[in-house]
């Protein structure tokens, strides 16, 4: 296929050259972008008196009709196009010859694919983000079935204090709502138009740019033509925002891993969402939830290769920029597809309440609990702490637990103790007394379900 710019040249452009210089074989996926923003464009023309207006409704119609042939199969992108932009004006100039040729007055197509890549990312936003939505309200459902689950709550992967499972997944459910605030942030400053910036220097055409803008569903346009041609902060701060994503589905995987180890068995994974081994017939093994770590991999070098693409650009537009699309579209098409897989195994994974409740009974994660209750008989926190460290130790040299350790062995470290204690360090009620906000208790879990999906329900 012709190239646009051939005017000043005598020779073909060298197959080579073509095949490193093209980018069609990935911005192709913009095709419905690209002609909905050449219809607002052509519709802004003929609006302004820039084209006639019987050609630029020719222009649109003619649009319309490509993009719905390629959606329907009719018409096949020709890879041999630079980009897409090439191609669809090429092919709108194929059927209607001169008229199409005036698609592109007054626009560049650095204008353009700024145009075009923020379109596509605002709707990939938006199901990235339904996609989050699914997950938080999977993880709020396990968590209503899981508030009176007991398992121990951790610090350095050491047995720490008694939470119960629900309380345990919430978190993850507070770290999505933050991605899905971010995410809409992200968009605020995406939905800005930078069409009429032209190749850099905007034009001397009378354009409505904020006519075009509204046209595409824009919130506004972009200040200054250098900026609106040369800016790909969206594509930073938008992996940077899917980078976060996968920190979080990465920490979330690693947890359901090691829940599932026999050293834990805190969860069993549905067959459906395990792998076998090809040699040791015994295993079953969380691929989904190690991939899903392993590609948190991938978005961190998506955001690092578009940071350090735009570090060194001096002003405006320059072909380096092309790297932009690889790596966005690449970090956006894996966090969907880590999310796809992520959350119907969160949904369908078993919750092994036993063997939690039998974790939280060792470790002594009720210590704090038992040095509280000292306190509540009004000893200052510092030394019940020392006298429970020093029950601790015996129970450790005895072998047994807070629990079943003697009472007269209390009262030889404290004569505060009484037998009221075990009521005290019971992990239902250690659990059930955490009333604060943000806590484990149920009333606390159930007002965090409630805030989450009242973030799912307010976010778009
Ligand atoms: N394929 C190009 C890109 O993705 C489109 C813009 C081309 N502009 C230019 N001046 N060569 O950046």
């Amino acid at each position: 296929m012709a190239q646009l710019w051939k005017g000043r040249f005598k020779k073909e452009l060298a197959k080579e050259t073509n095949d490193f210089n093209s980018s069609i074989s990935f911005d192709k996926r913009m095709f419905e972008e690209d002609i909905k923003g050449s219809m607002a464009h052509a519709a802004m023309l003929g609006a302004q008196n820039i084209i006639d207006k019987s050609e630029s409704e020719k222009i649109i119609n003619g649009l319309s009709d490509i993009l719905s042939d390629i959606k329907n199969g009719k018409l096949k992108i020709d890879m041999n196009a630079e980009d897409i932009h090439t191609f669809v004006e090429g092919e709108l100039t194929a059927r209607l010859g001169s008229t199409g040729k005036r698609l592109h007055t007054a626009r560049s197509r650095n204008d353009q694919v700024a145009l075009d890549i923020r379109l596509y990312l605002r709707k990939e936003i938006s199901e990235i983000s339904d996609g989050i939505k699914k997950l938080i309200n999977v993880i709020c459902a396990k968590a209503e079935e899981n508030k009176n689950t007991i398992m121990p709550g951790y610090t350095h992967l050491q047995r720490a204090q008694p939470i119960t499972f629900a309380h345990h997944i919430m978190a993850y459910a507070a770290m999505l709502c933050r991605d899905l605030s971010r995410l809409s942030d992200v968009k605020k400053r995406m939905n800005i138009c930078p069409l009429g910036s032209g190749a850099l220097a905007g034009t001397t055409y009378p354009l409505n740019r904020k006519a075009a803008a509204r046209e595409l569903g824009f919130d506004d346009i972009t200040l200054n033509s250098l900026d609106g041609v040369s800016d790909r902060d969206f594509c930073i701060e938008l992996s940077a925002a899917l980078s976060i994503i996968m920190v979080h589905l990465s920490r979330f995987s690693e947890e359901i891993i090691m829940w599932c180890s026999w050293e834990f068995k805190f969860v069993e994974l549905d067959d459906a969402f395990s792998t076998g081994s090809s040699i040791m017939p015994q295993k079953k093994n969380p691929d989904i939830a190690e991939l899903v770590r392993g590609k948190s991999g991938r978005v961190f070098g998506d955001l690092t290769t578009l940071l350090t693409v735009m570090k060194g650009i001096a002003l405006a537009y320059n072909k380096d920029m092309q790297e932009d699309k690889e790596a966005i579209f690449d970090a956006v098409d894996t966090v969907k597809m880590c999310l796809t897989a992520f959350t119907p195994m969160i949904e369908t994974m078993t919750i092994l309440k036993d063997n939690m409740r039998n974790a939280a009974a060792k470790g002594f994660i009720n210590a704090t609990d038992c040095a509280d209750y000292l306190v509540g008989k009004g000893l200052p926190f510092r030394d019940a702490y020392k006298a429970t460290g020093e029950l601790v130790a015996v129970c450790i040299e005895k072998g047994v637990t807070l629990e079943t350790l003697p009472i007269d062995e209390y009262k030889k470290i404290c004569p505060m103790f009484d037998e009221d204690v075990y009521n005290a360090i019971n992990l239902e009620k250690c659990v059930a007394d955490r009333r604060v906000e943000g806590g484990p208790s149920v009333e606390s879990i159930d007002s965090q379900i409630k805030a989450a999906k009242e973030i799912v329900g307010q976010i778009c």
